[in-house]
C-alpha cells in the first residue's frame, strides 16, 4: 500500500512520542488546595476525598514544606471556622487572628517563597453556608462586596500573595482591586474564580469543610453550566476590572470553556479539577475500575491541554510525584 503520509510514525516508541509532546505536565502547573481545622496536631481525612486531609497548622506547615521540596510553588488556602464564629455578617473573614490570617503567616514564615492564595468568599463563616450575606432569603450583592473587600484586605495585610474570589458576586474584582491599591497593596494579585459554574461537583468539598448550602442552592450567584458566551463576558470583565488570573471551575467537565476563555483573554488561565472529580478517580480506583495513576495524569494533562497554564487540585501532590519520576 502506498501512503503519502503516515501518522503512526510519530507515535512509533515512547522516544518519539515524547518528543513530539504538545502537552507536558511540570510541578509548576499546581496549585494545592489545603483545609485547615483549628487544634494541634489534627489530621482528619475527609470521608468523600481519602486521601486527603484536613490539618491543623503545626501538620499543615510540615506537609506544605513537602510539597514545597516536591516542587510545587503554590498553595490556595480553605479553612473550616468553628460553628461559633458563623453569622451573617462574615465578620470572622477579615479577623486578623482567624484561622485564615494564621495560617497565611504560618506559611509564609516557614517558607517564604511559597505563593500563598487564599480563598475569599463567605460561605465558610456564613451561618447558611453561602457565599455572601443573606437577606430575605436573598443573597445581597452589593452588601456581600463590601465584605469581600475587607476579607481581601485582611489577607493581604496577613501576607497573602494572592487573594482568589469564588464567591460570583457582580463587580468585586474591581471593588478588590481598587482597595488594594488605596492601601498600597500593590503587589497582593487577584485570582477571579471568574467562570464559576453551579456545580454538583462541589459535594464533597462542602463535607470537607462543612458548608454547604442550609437552604436552597448556589444558583442565583454561579453560573448554570447550560452557558458558554456567559464565561467568556464574565472572564473579560474580571480582566477590565484587574483581575491578574481568572480560573474556570469545574475543570472537565468544562474543558471546552477552558478553551473558550484562553482564546478570550491575555491572562493566564487556571482551572479548578474539583473535590467531586477528585472522588471519582478515588472512588472508581478503590473499585479496582479504573488506574489510579493514569486516570490523574491524563485528566490534568487534558485540562492543560484545553488551555489552563496553572490547575488547582487536590493531586497536585500525587501527581508532582509522578512528574518528577518520569
Ligand atoms: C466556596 C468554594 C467552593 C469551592 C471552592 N470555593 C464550594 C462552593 O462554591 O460551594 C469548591 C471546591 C471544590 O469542590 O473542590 N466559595
Amino acid at each position: 500500500m502506498y501512503l503519502q503520509k503516515r501518522n503512526r510514525i510519530l507515535r512509533t516508541n515512547s522516544s518519539i512520542r515524547s518528543l513530539v509532546a504538545e502537552t507536558v505536565l511540570t510541578p509548576n502547573d499546581f496549585i494545592l488546595p489545603v483545609f485547615v481545622d483549628e487544634g494541634e496536631n489534627v489530621k482528619h481525612e475527609i470521608p468523600s476525598m481519602p486521601g486527603y486531609y484536613r490539618y491543623s497548622l503545626d501538620l499543615l506547615v510540615k506537609e506544605v514544606k513537602e510539597v514545597w521540596a516536591m516542587g510545587i510553588k503554590s498553595v490556595l488556602i480553605f479553612v473550616k471556622a468553628k460553628d461559633e464564629v458563623k453569622d451573617n455578617t462574615g465578620k470572622e473573614a477579615w479577623n486578623p487572628d482567624g484561622l485564615m490570617q494564621r495560617s497565611i503567616k504560618a506559611i509564609k514564615n516557614a517558607i517564604p517563597e511559597m505563593l500563598v492564595m487564599t480563598d475569599v468568599a463567605l460561605d465558610p463563616y456564613s451561618v447558611y453556608g453561602h457565599d455572601g450575606i443573606v437577606k430575605d432569603g436573598e443573597i445581597v450583592n452589593d452588601e456581600t462586596v463590601d465584605a469581600l473587600v475587607k476579607m481581601s484586605l485582611s489577607h493581604a495585610e496577613a501576607g497573602a500573595d494572592f487573594v482568589a474570589p469564588s464567591d460570583m458576586m457582580d463587580g468585586r474584582i474591581g471593588a478588590i482591586r481598587k482597595a488594594l491599591e488605596a492601601t498600597h497593596f500593590t503587589k497582593v494579585g487577584i485570582m477571579a474564580y471568574s467562570a464559576k459554574y453551579a456545580s454538583c461537583f462541589y459535594g464533597p468539598f462542602r463535607d470537607a469543610l462543612d458548608s454547604a448550602p442550609g437552604f436552597g442552592d448556589k444558583k442565583t450567584y454561579q453560573m448554570n453550566y447550560a452557558n458558554r458566551r456567559e464565561a467568556i463576558n464574565e472572564a473579560l470583565q474580571d480582566v477590565e476590572q484587574g483581575a491578574d488570573i481568572v480560573m474556570v471551575k469545574p475543570a472537565m467537565a468544562y474543558l471546552d470553556i477552558i478553551r473558550e476563555v484562553k482564546n478570550s483573554v491575555t491572562v493566564p488561565v487556571s482551572a479548578y479539577h474539583v473535590s467531586g472529580e477528585y472522588a471519582m478517580i478515588k472512588a472508581a480506583a478503590k473499585m479496582g475500575w479504573l488506574d489510579e495513576n493514569k486516570a490523574i495524569i491524563e485528566s490534568l494533562t487534558s485540562i492543560k491541554r484545553a488551555g489552563a497554564d496553572l490547575i488547582a487540585t487536590y493531586f497536585a501532590k500525587q501527581a508532582a510525584e509522578m512528574v518528577n519520576r518520569q
